[in-house]
């Protein structure tokens, strides 16, 4: 008879051990497949939401992903899960369980998923923000730690935060003299970009008073604008195999303006530069960043490569300019809403400063209340609300629950600063609550997390805190603040707007006289 099936027949022109072989590896692989499956179900996952076929709960996050995942918690609890896309996501609310991923599990949370913006943006995910916990990761951090933002550092840049901060006093203050209400958002911008930049690279690339403005800022300006109203939360991110269609056109943007950005940042590396290429030598004591890093570079080219600079360096201008002038406008937005608050604020101000001299850096630790304002704006109205997300490595527990390697984790800390669990009075903007309280935002508070905690900490964060606090302190020793004529502190909105960070929708624009003797003014080189 006509053999119609080739394969049998092939099989039996093999041996029999060897078929026996075959036979028992199926049944071992069989059974080890229902084994993981039994085990699968066996897992007590945490509760969530009922989701779609294919997009899972992406269509539950909306335009603002933190708010959206607040109310989801209201309903799940404080730890639930979801799946974004394909990925499989944990969602934590609470600051037990924040301790638990950001402190108890650290070593196995502190991870980075694969972004797919990172592969177009940031050098396929080699910034240090961004690149999973390895062996560049740990370098990266302790050159940044060391020869970025160690006490020594931050001396050594003093002088350039100082004069860049009073030069903007200078603008503010003229800008608003005939009674004009002044853009802060774009004066605080270029205020910290202005302070990054030069210290970094020593470049500034937004006019006041001085005229040192280097070649091509307006493109710089474009390019921190489109960076930071770029938002993560697109398609080919949950679905990577969807990248191909380009929906919406946002990774042709992307790729766009990486190219843009790629640009900028060779020319940056050139400027530090010989024209053969090595390294133009400069003394220890008078290197910038971007010096630093070339000299890492030649003792470790494979681990330092020009790639890994130029993500560096969008790294510190994306980390800071986005957060602490964000942080800034909050803060005086909320103190425009409250102006007895306002004024407690000016009344400290004059009492530890007085009115004779401006406020200088080693002031901040005696101006509890200025403080106490920051962490109540901290509270309410954190700028990376869902931090960066974390990522297991391994199979982990969280809160009893089993939460499978590979599974995105994200702290909700904008949930967690408005829980009426919490907090008393959670929506209440009210920096009393702080003074007395040993609450700070150093990571050590899981109630209180603007900078995160744990490994993934926010590494710049003593910088951060330095730039709001001295920021503020300055302006709101030196100006008097008003809303624009008409407007009454009911009308000033606290509606978010989400990119890259989460700033304020509208824009801040606020009358300004000066509030000290004219001769402090003059001394400290702001002419009026
Ligand atoms: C008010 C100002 C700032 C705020 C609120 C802030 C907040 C944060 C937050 C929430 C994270 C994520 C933590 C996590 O994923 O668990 C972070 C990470 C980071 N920040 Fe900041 N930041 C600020 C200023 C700065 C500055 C001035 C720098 C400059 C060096 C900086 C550099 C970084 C870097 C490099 C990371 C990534 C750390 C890592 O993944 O290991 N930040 N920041």
């Amino acid at each position: 008879m006509e053999n119609t099936f080739p394969v049998s027949s092939n099989m039996a022109l093999v041996p029999l051990p060897v078929q026996y072989t075959v036979v028992t590896v199926c049944i071992a692989l069989v059974g080890y497949l229902i084994l993981k499956l039994l085990q699968g179900s066996k897992l007590r996952l945490p509760p969530g939401p009922r989701g779609l076929p294919v997009i899972g709960h992406l269509h539950m996050l909306g335009k603002a992903p933190h708010q959206s995942l607040m109310l989801l918690a209201a309903k799940h609890g404080k730890i639930f899960r979801l799946k974004m896309g394909v990925f499989p996501t944990v969602v934590i609310s609470s600051p037990d369980l924040a301790r638990e991923v950001l402190k108890v599990q650290d070593q196995h949370l502190a991870s980075r998923p694969t972004f797919e913006s990172g592969k177009i943006m940031a050098y396929d995910n080699q910034s240090t923000s961004l690149t999973p916990l390895n062996d560049r990761w740990r370098f990266m951090r302790r050159i940044i730690s060391t020869e970025l933002v160690s006490a020594k550092r931050l001396e050594q840049s003093k002088s350039i935060r100082r004069e860049e901060l009073l030069d903007t006093l200078e603008d503010i203050l003229t800008g608003g003299r005939a009674g004009v209400p002044v853009d802060f958002d774009a004066k605080l911008t270029a205020l910290v970009l202005n302070q990054t930049t030069r210290f970094n690279f020593r470049r500034r690339y937004y006019g006041t008073k001085r005229t040192d403005v280097a070649e091509g800022a307006e493109a710089f300006q474009d390019l921190v604008k489109a960076i930071g109203g770029t938002s993560f939360f697109f398609p080919a991110e949950f679905f990577p195999f969807l990248k191909f269609l380009d929906l919406g056109g946002v990774e042709t943007r992307l790729r766009e303006l990486a190219h843009a950005a790629d640009l900028f940042y060779s020319s940056i590396l050139a400027s530090h530069r010989n024209e053969d290429g090595t390294y133009i030598y400069r003394e220890p004591f008078d290197r910038d960043f971007v010096d630093v890093l070339c000299t890492y570079q030649k003792e470790s080219p494979n681990e330092i490569t020009d790639q890994v600079i130029k993500a560096a360096i969008q790294d510190v201008i994306i980390a800071s300019s986005s957060t602490s002038s964000a942080t800034m406008i909050w803060v005086l937005a909320e103190l425009m809403k409250q102006p007895q608050i306002l004024r407690e604020v000016q009344k400290e101000l004059d009492t530890v400063v007085g009115k004779e001299r401006l406020v200088d850096e080693t002031d901040i630790a005696n101006l509890p209340y200025l403080r106490a304002v920051l962490k109540e704006a901290f509270r309410l109205h954190p700028v990376l609300p869902l931090l960066i997300p974390h990522q297991s490595e391994v199979d982990v527990q969280i809160g009893g629950y089993d939460i499978p390697a590979k599974t995105r984790v994200m702290v909700n800390t904008y949930a967690i600063g408005r829980d009426p669990e919490v907090w008393k009075d959670p929506l209440d903007f009210n920096p009393g609550r702080f003074l007395g309280s040993a609450i700070d935002v150093k990571g050590q508070n899981f109630e209180l997390l603007p900078f995160g905690a744990g490994r993934r900490m926010c590494v710049g964060y003593n910088l951060g805190l330095m730039t709001v606090e001295n920021g503020l302190a300055q302006i709101l020793h030196t100006c008097d603040i008003s809303l624009p004529e008409g407007m009454t502190p009911k009308d000033v909105s606290m509606e978010e707007q989400s990119g890259a960070s989460v700033t304020r929708a509208d824009t801040l624009k606020l009358r300004v006289t000066p509030r000290l003797p004219a001769h402090v003014y003059v001394k400290a080189g702001i002419n009026l």
